[in-house]
């Protein structure tokens, strides 16, 4: 796909000195600006692909899409790389006037994301990135637009302000570093540039469970429009504390560790364990929506991913965590109550010097 940059070589071979460094030159130029763009056969189409890998990393799609045309006889990649480019494209227009994302932002950020995410979360997003295999837990695939740590509704999309936060603090216990040092400017064109390969790879996955439904090519403009409604600033909404915290004190203390050891109750024992150390008698098995086995937090070390503020360990104990098995309580508690396991939660940091 990408072309070849020897041919002036070939044409000039008395000035071929000159021509090597033209032809690094564009080849150079060639990576930084065509890579972001190249969809790589581990994202569509088949050819190429070594199954080893497939089987290893998060990335059914492309067998699935195989797996489609196999199946209904209907040629799927072909359409659905173009549908990809029409609807998700960065010039498209369906994409710019729908005001989902900010199109300047997302250029740069592609190639900050290119020098600084590529290596964990892979040039498509799909999070098989030459160091994944080596790390526990993986590097987030993006392409299903499912994020952990979120201020919003639980199943909801992400605010830009969640993936900012993600990349100015990282994520305590897991190899995702923070990016302080990276400038604030560049930080949100990357939250745009994350979003936007979000977005893409959702609609890509969406209009092939369409297929799938309706054994026969999906209507691309639709599922677009399913994605991009997802996605809107205006249906994104933040889950804020019903009431203002209460008194962190002993007595909130007790009736936290009630509850979070309660069978009848919240339960949550079942899978932390009475002391929070992530050893509860549901903790083993357990795994995530991207089908990696994933064991319930040790709550001892007091790092939170989704935040250090009480008020994030509000929003991730109300909403649960997206694409894990931490089920949201919204609704089934007082918001006294939710603060009372806020309370027990933090009060059990420290615990017990906390191996991650
Ligand atoms: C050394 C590997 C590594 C690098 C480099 C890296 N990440 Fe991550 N990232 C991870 C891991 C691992 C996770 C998942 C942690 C988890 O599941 O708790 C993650 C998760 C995320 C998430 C998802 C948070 C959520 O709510 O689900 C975002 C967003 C993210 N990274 C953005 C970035 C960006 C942007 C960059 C580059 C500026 C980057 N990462 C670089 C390893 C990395
Ligand atoms: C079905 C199992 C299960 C139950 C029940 C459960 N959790 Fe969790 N919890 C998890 C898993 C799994 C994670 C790790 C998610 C991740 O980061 O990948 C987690 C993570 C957490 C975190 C870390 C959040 C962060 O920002 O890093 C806190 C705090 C937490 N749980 C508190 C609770 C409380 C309080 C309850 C009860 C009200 C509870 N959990 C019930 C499975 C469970």
């Amino acid at each position: 796909m990408i072309v070849s940059h020897n041919t002036s070589t070939r044409r000039h071979p008395e000035r071929s000195g000159q021509a090597l460094a033209a032809a690094l030159f564009w080849i150079f130029g060639a990576l930084l600006f065509v890579a972001p763009f190249y969809r790589a056969p581990d994202a569509l189409g088949e050819e190429g692909l070594d199954a080893g890998r497939n089987a290893e990393m998060d990335i059914p799609f492309t067998q699935d899409v195989a797996d489609f045309t196999a199946d209904f006889e209907i040629d799927l990649a072909p359409a659905m790389e173009e549908a990809s480019e029409e609807f998700f494209g960065l010039e498209s227009p369906t994409l710019i006037s729908s005001g989902v994302i900010h199109a300047a932002r997302v250029r740069s950020g592609e190639v900050s994301y290119m020098r600084h995410c590529v290596g964990c979360h892979g040039s498509t997003g799909d999070g098989a990135g030459p160091a994944t295999r080596y790390l526990d837990p993986r590097p987030r695939n993006f392409r299903r637009g499912v994020f952990k740590f979120t201020s919003t509704v639980s199943g909801g999309r992400p605010l830009p302000a969640d993936i900012f936060k993600t990349i100015t603090a990282g994520l305590a216990g897991s190899s995702m570093p923070d990016f302080r040092l990276v400038s604030e400017e560049r930080r949100w064109d990357l939250v745009e540039y994350v979003r936007y390969i979000a977005m893409r790879g959702e609609f890509e996955q969406l209009a092939l469970d369409i297929a799938w439904d309706e054994e026969e090519l999906p209507d691309f403009e639709e599922a677009a429009e399913i994605v991009l409604e997802r996605w809107s600033l205006k249906k994104v909404k933040a889950v804020y504390p019903a009431i203002s915290e209460t008194d962190y004190d002993a007595d909130s203390i007790e009736r936290g560790r009630a509850m979070f050891v309660d069978a009848q109750g919240a339960n949550c024992a079942s899978c932390h364990g009475n002391g929070g150390a992530g050893d509860g008698p549901a903790a083993d098995g357990k795994t995530d929506d991207w089908g990696y086995p994933l064991k319930p937090r040790d709550l001892r070390p007091g790092t939170y991913r989704a935040g250090q503020e009480p008020a994030d360990l509000y929003r991730s104990i109300s909403t649960g965590i997206n694409g894990t098995p931490m089920p949201s309580y919204l609704g089934a508690f007082e918001p006294e109550q939710i603060w009372d396991l806020v309370h027990f939660v933090q009060s059990l940091a420290g615990t017990d010097g906390g191996a991650r």
